[in-house]
């Protein structure tokens, strides 16, 4: 039985992360997702909200689960029991990063193998900055992400009085 990682901030998840998470099936048998409790930009959403809005996207597949984590990533990962370690690649400008972090993976943990899988075509452009963004200034993010988390992004948005029109 493989288990992977598929780590990130998830602020919030969108449908290119889902695909990922379905893609992650040809090579894992169990996948956890791991989301990151204070990554280094401050998030929208707090770690529990970001955990309950992955949870609820992934209630039908059996072979996710879904857990908060703090540190180094392969702590996290040696922790769960997993040595492969997922991340998606949209375009060749994700590359560098991810390239660099794959290798310092490496070196804290050589057992530790990142896998990329490519997401499809659709969420090549689409990401978490960009999706908190658009409902900031009031457009619609139907379609990109779970309409649960757009609900919430229009909630917090609201609550916090910082939804704003353009002209
Ligand atoms: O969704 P993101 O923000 O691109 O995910 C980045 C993440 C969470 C994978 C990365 O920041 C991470 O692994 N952070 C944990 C701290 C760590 O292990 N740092 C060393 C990696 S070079």
């Amino acid at each position: 039985m493989r288990t992977a990682v598929y780590p990130g901030s998830f602020d919030p998840i969108t449908l290119g992360h889902l695909d990922i998470i379905n893609r992650s099936r040809a090579v894992a048998d169990r996948l956890i997702v791991g989301i990151l409790a204070n990554p280094k930009k401050q998030p929208l959403f707090t770690v529990e909200e970001r955990v309950a809005q992955v949870r609820k996207a992934v209630s039908g597949l059996k072979h996710v689960q879904v857990r908060p984590f703090d540190g180094l990533l392969v702590n996290f990962a040696k922790h769960v029991s997993a040595d492969v370690i997922i991340r998606g690649l949209r375009a060749m400008s994700d590359f560098e990063y991810e390239f660099q972090m794959s290798l310092m993976n490496r070196r804290l943990r050589p057992e530790s193998e990142t896998v990329f899988l490519i997401s499809a075509e659709p969420w090549t452009y689409l990401s978490s900055s960009a999706i908190k963004e658009i409902v900031k200034f009031g457009g619609s993010v139907k379609g990109l992400v779970p309409a649960i988390v757009e609900e919430e992004l229009r909630r917090k948005y609201r609550d916090t009085h910082d939804i704003q029109q353009s002209v």
